[in-house]
């Protein structure tokens, strides 16, 4: 397998600080020990609740915020702590946001927005940037004769094309998606993710892929993590992990996409209802052991006080639970060895 980033045991955390002189320190766990690598070419999908630290994932990232401990490395280059090297790491890894009005200056015609980092990484300018900005505008479906537009002269969906063809720019061999297409009605949608795939099979640009939208995250990923208060829970090949999760949170996260079938709803209901009212732990209060555990219908003792390690599962990927190494297995079953 080439490896084109890995990221070992990160760690984000923020200090937020409390009371009327700010006298109490309360740490948020964002993200707390992830792991995973990504391949060239690659599309690899995150998916949890919303706060299970998917954004402070990307965002460490890209490095707008700092990894409080841990390791990131892109091309075996150490990325974690970089010094002066900030320009050819913004090169390499760009971000499409789910507002693109946030990252497209709207007071910034369209040869501006994308031509900037043109010149910034590639020192381009003139005709020969506007020629390169008409290049990227035809790659990304928009048509080259649009320099002169803004942002608010084009729809949600050409925004989103404008994101990816600035993000494009720069020749990047990472764009980390956050919630790319979430704000886009369907049919828009399958348009855009259309293009990112086009994008990456004549690129080879590596995708990390963050959406709450199971069924977009299942069609264009080729491997999906899922997170649950700043740890990934469960990694595996798409289809292995949405046909056999393995991860009791994986199940959860799958059990709770809308079904219009009244009889699996009624079932669905029905379990509902004798399901525990527990107080939803957050990142600054982590239950120990598994963090799952306050909300696992399958809990064990060893569950409340041991933090289950990764142990490969059959189909592929791995899965942190103690019931994959010790208790009755769910569907993805553990491999004998690792391997
Ligand atoms: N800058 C910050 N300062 C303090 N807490 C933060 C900050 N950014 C995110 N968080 C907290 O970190 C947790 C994870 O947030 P986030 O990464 O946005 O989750 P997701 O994208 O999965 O919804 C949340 O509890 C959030 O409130
Ligand atoms: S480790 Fe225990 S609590 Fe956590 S998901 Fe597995 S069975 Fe549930
Ligand atoms: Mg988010």
């Amino acid at each position: 397998m080439s490896v084109l980033l890995d990221v070992a045991d990160l760690h984000v955390h923020f200090t937020l600080r409390r009371g009327l002189f700010g006298q109490e320190k309360v740490i948020v766990r964002a993200v707390n020990g992830v792991s995973f690598m990504l391949q060239p070419g690659e599309t690899l999908g995150i998916v949890g609740e919303s706060g299970s630290g998917k954004s402070t994932l990307g965002r460490a990232l890209l490095r707008l915020v700092p990894a409080t401990s841990g390791n990131m490395r892109l091309d075996g280059r150490e990325i974690t702590k970089l010094r002066g090297r900030m320009l050819e790491f913004r090169r390499d890894v760009q971000v499409v946001f789910q507002d693109p009005y946030s990252s497209l200056n709207p007071a910034m015609v369209v040869a501006d927005i994308i031509g900037e980092p043109l010149t910034l990484h590639h020192g381009m300018r003139g005709a020969a940037r506007d020629a390169r900005v008409g290049d990227l505008l035809e790659q990304v479906g928009l048509g080259r004769h649009q320099l002169e537009r803004y942002p608010s002269e084009f729809s949600g969906g050409q925004r989103q094309r404008l994101a990816i063809a600035r993000a494009l720019a720069s020749e990047p061999r990472v764009i980390v998606c956050d919630e790319a297409v979430s704000a886009l009605d369907v049919s828009t949608q399958s348009q855009v993710i259309n293009l990112l795939e086009d994008l990456q099979a004549q690129t080879r640009v590596a995708y990390l892929f963050i959406a709450h939208d199971l069924a977009v995250v299942r069609h264009i990923s080729h491997r999906t993590g899922v997170m649950y208060l700043g740890r990934m829970m469960e990694l595996g090949p798409t289809e292995r992990l949405f046909e056999a999760p393995a991860h009791p949170y994986t199940r959860k996260l799958l059990d709770a996409v809308p079904v219009l079938d009244p009889a699996v709803q009624k079932r669905r209901k029905a379990a509902r209802r004798n399901l525990p009212v527990v107080e939803l732990p957050t990142p600054t209060r982590l239950p120990a052991g598994c963090v799952f555990h306050t909300r696992c219908p399958h809990v064990m003792d060893v569950c409340r006080h041991e933090v289950p390690e990764p142990v490969p599962v059959q189909g592929g990927g791995w899965v942190a639970c103690h019931l994959q190494s010790s208790g009755p297995k769910l569907a993805g079953r553990p491999l004998d060895a690792l391997g």
